[in-house]
């Protein structure tokens, strides 16, 4: 694929941090995790940082945290109806039920006005998802957590480094976490993080983390649900490089989204793509389209531009009415009408940092291509 998601480059530093986890014959987790944690907090200030094995375990332990707040087995955890499958399972995998909730066509995210109609006796939290990297309308999502007395959760698997009202997402609720996959801003191959800034919360994810022991404790006293998340020091080695990378990543991937935005201008009328608020910074984790025209075809659009040999994936979808693996809840389709319109219509891609001005380009001839024929 000429332009792929992301790339994974293994430069000198993740080379030393792995020689060096090599020489120590350890690849569990270790000094490169401790350093990994302590650097991702510090850059992006938050006050601590727990590392997993995968962005799905990271929201896995944190909303298992809610456990320790009184929430009960089959209790409701409301999260966005589109959105990456990992949310949703992660709330299953905890022990709640997911309690899906429309989506915004303009930004994909969660729409806060349909939230406190979910909302039951059962329900314990929010989960938001940043999704593309754009940052939730967090000022009403917290409103509405402080008056119905609700936990607030930031899945910020795709926004590193966004921001809302200046603070960095993730660190707005009582927990946050990031993705380490390929594509993502930081890339480890597999990997996730917990963030925090209350300590109860950060033990309580150390816990989970390590099948609910003690925290900083290897001893077989179990006090709580946990899993074995934890990251290896093989993983946090390219990690800790991630970090040192970070700003130029982040700043030649915006770059990239802005000229794409540019070049992608006059197609207005035929798509919805993202638009940064003044009181919002946006990740460039890919750029999204949906289409404004259902007869446009989005799986004709997905396959040319895959012919192209440029990487595409869906804008996901209504997990509880286009996915069978949601089924078992009983919704009907027509339920969550904006999640499926963009199921139907949306698509993304990668602008990841060492795309070349004419790849931008050769998509942008790409999209005109298609949209000239119709
Ligand atoms: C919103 C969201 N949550 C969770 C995840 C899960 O992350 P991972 O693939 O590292 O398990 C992803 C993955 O990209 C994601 O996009």
């Amino acid at each position: 694929m000429r332009v792929s998601f992301g790339e994974l480059r293994i430069g000198d530093v993740a080379r030393r941090y792995l020689q060096s986890a090599v020489e120590k014959n350890w690849a569990s987790q270790g000094e490169n995790v401790a350093e990994f944690e302590r650097r991702f907090a510090e850059r992006f200030g938050y006050a601590e940082a727990v590392a997993c094995s995968s962005g799905t375990d990271a929201v896995i332990i944190s909303v298992a945290a809610l456990h320790d707040f009184g929430a009960e087995r089959g209790d409701e955890v409301i999260t966005p109806a589109c959105s990456f499958v990992a949310t949703a399972n992660a709330i299953l995998a905890a022990g709640f039920t997911p309690k899906f909730v429309d989506v915004d066509r303009s930004t994909l995210n969660i729409d806060p006005a349909q939230i406190e109609a979910a909302i039951t006796p059962r329900t314990r939290a929010i989960v938001a998802v940043h999704t593309m990297g754009k940052p939730c309308d967090m000022d009403a999502i917290t409103d509405i957590a402080q008056r119905r007395g609700l936990r607030v959760i930031e899945d910020a698997c795709e926004a590193h480094g966004a921001k809302h009202r200046n603070r960095y997402v993730g660190g707005i609720g009582d927990a946050g976490q990031f993705s380490f996959y390929a594509a993502h801003l930081i890339c480890s191959g597999e990997g996730g993080m917990a963030v925090t800034n209350d300590p109860e919360w950060a033990a309580i994810l150390r816990s989970v983390r390590s099948h609910g022991r003690p925290t900083g404790s290897d001893f077989f006293e179990f006090q709580r649900f946990g899993t074995n998340s934890k990251m290896n020091d093989l993983e946090a080695a390219l990690g800790i490089e991630g970090i040192d990378q970070f700003d130029a990543t982040f700043d030649q991937r915006k770059i990239h989204m802005n000229r794409l935005l540019e070049l992608t201008d006059d197609l207005e009328e035929f798509v919805e793509r993202s638009r940064q608020a003044p009181h919002e910074l946006i990740s460039p984790h890919a750029f999204h389209l949906v289409l404004r025209n259902p007869d446009h075809d989005m799986k004709k659009l997905y396959a040319f531009l895959e012919d192209s040999s440029i990487q595409c994936k869906t804008l996901f979808g209504s997990l509880p009415t286009q996915h069978r693996a949601f089924g078992f809840l009983g919704h009907q389709l027509g339920e969550f009408p904006n999640s499926e319109y963009i199921g139907d219509n949306g698509l993304h891609f990668g602008v990841h940092q060492h795309l070349q001005d004419d790849d931008l380009e050769f998509v942008s001839e790409r999209l005109h291509s298609y949209f000239k024929a119709l």
